[in-house]
């Protein structure tokens, strides 16, 4: 039941930190390493693997493009992320070593299952991040990892996506750990920085009333526009998409470089628009870049909703309202980035009216392609 929560998503936005932390539950040992001898591929072939293609839909593809960051960083193996629906009709190049990655909730999503049916079918190994016990999907793939969100009611995912970013990071640093690549001090301090990340997400719910008056504030709006960089792009993108199906708003996700290139004529005055700001430590020059991004933005009277990190003053100029979250390792930053946009979509369907865990014309697993 919805343990005195109105909404199924209100309750499984709450579950997140416990989610998270399940998830990790077992996979790092004393000594900081990961054990992830459940996914029964063994170290060697997993040595071999020369290519990682991920296959996913909605939310989940989401995950996966965040994965592509990390399993791109933590092992240099090149990682392709494509929408499930896609994959097989492009004739995709797989053999052997090639490691497919399907991501999904429900385990049932009939585009993902054909997916990894073709991948399969052309010899590549299969592994599924699910968070469904015994479904199709898994039963189909040479490996599992199971994502431990518990039941997920709300058709719009919350509590998996954040469950299927922690898998992916387990993987890509499992892949580092075992073919041991020159990111080896790093990938044990992420794996230490990992361990706590569910208090950083509980400490970002604590902080959601501005986020909630906020979304009551823009309830006549027509379009929010999402920008981010790097793994803040596909957290905008998902941004996005909660707000669309919960909020049956026109919102769309951009990568914040591609803003000259076209979508900056969209920009009119207060125009709400959400900007992912990456951490400035680490790779600043992404935050220097979204900083001027938010200038241009604002000069054209965009109203700017900024996610930053706690102590990030640069950003205070060009925010017209200002979200904090914890500060994070830059490739971990979308597992507190998130959660704010989240509890933004979901007070905005409430005060427009809409059936938050039952949104207008979708169910909760797609089984039909
Ligand atoms: C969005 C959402 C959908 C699913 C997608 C894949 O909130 O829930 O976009 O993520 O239909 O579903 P699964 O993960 O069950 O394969």
């Amino acid at each position: 039941e919805k343990g005195g929560y109105d909404y199924f998503m209100l309750k499984e936005i709450a579950e997140q930190p416990k989610a998270v932390a399940d998830t990790l539950l077992g996979r790092i040992d004393a000594a900081g390493s990961l054990t992830l001898d459940e996914v029964r591929i063994s170290a060697s072939e997993l040595r071999e693997v020369d290519k990682v293609v991920i296959v996913a839909c909605g939310t989940a593809f989401h995950a996966g493009l965040i994965a592509k960051y990390a399993i791109e960083h933590w092992t240099r193996i090149p990682c392709e992320v494509e929408l499930a629906s896609e994959f097989r009709y492009r004739d995709p190049i797989l053999d052997q070593q090639t490691l497919v990655i399907a991501i999904s909730q429900s385990g049932e999503t009939m585009d993902t299952l054909m997916a990894l049916r073709h991948a399969r079918e052309q010899g590549a190994r299969v592994l599924a991040i699910c968070n469904t016990n015994g479904s199709t999907i898994p039963r189909e793939s040479d490996a599992v990892l199971y994502t431990h969100a518990g039941p997920e009611v709300a058709v719009a995912s919350t509590k998996a996506f954040l469950t299927q970013l922690v898998a992916c990071y387990l993987v890509a640093l499992y892949l580092g750990q075992v073919r041991g690549t020159k990111w080896g001090d790093e990938i044990h301090a992420v794996i230490r920085d990992l361990a706590h990340i569910g208090g950083d997400v509980e400490r970002v719910l604590e902080t959601m009333e501005p986020v909630r008056e906020l979304a009551r504030s823009l309830v006549h709006k027509n379009t929010v526009l999402f920008l981010g960089r790097h793994v803040g792009y596909p957290v905008a993108l998902e941004g996005a998409l909660k707000l669309k199906e919960l909020a049956y708003m026109h919102a769309e996700g951009f990568a914040a470089g591609e803003l000259k290139h076209g979508p900056i004529a969209l920009i009119e005055d207060d125009l709400p628009v959400v900007v992912v700001v990456p951490s400035p430590r680490g790779r600043s020059v992404l935050h220097d870049k979204i900083v001027s991004n938010m200038q241009e933005i604002r000069a054209r009277g965009a109203r700017t909703i900024v996610i930053a990190e706690e102590g990030d003053e640069a950003v205070v100029p060009y925010a017209d309202h200002l979200i904090r979250i914890p500060a994070t390792p830059t490739l971990l930053q979308p597992l507190v980035a998130t959660v704010p946009l989240q509890v933004f979509a979901c007070e905005l369907a409430t005060a427009r009216g809409n059936e938050v865990d039952q949104p207008r014309n979708l169910a909760k697993s797609v089984t039909v392609e």
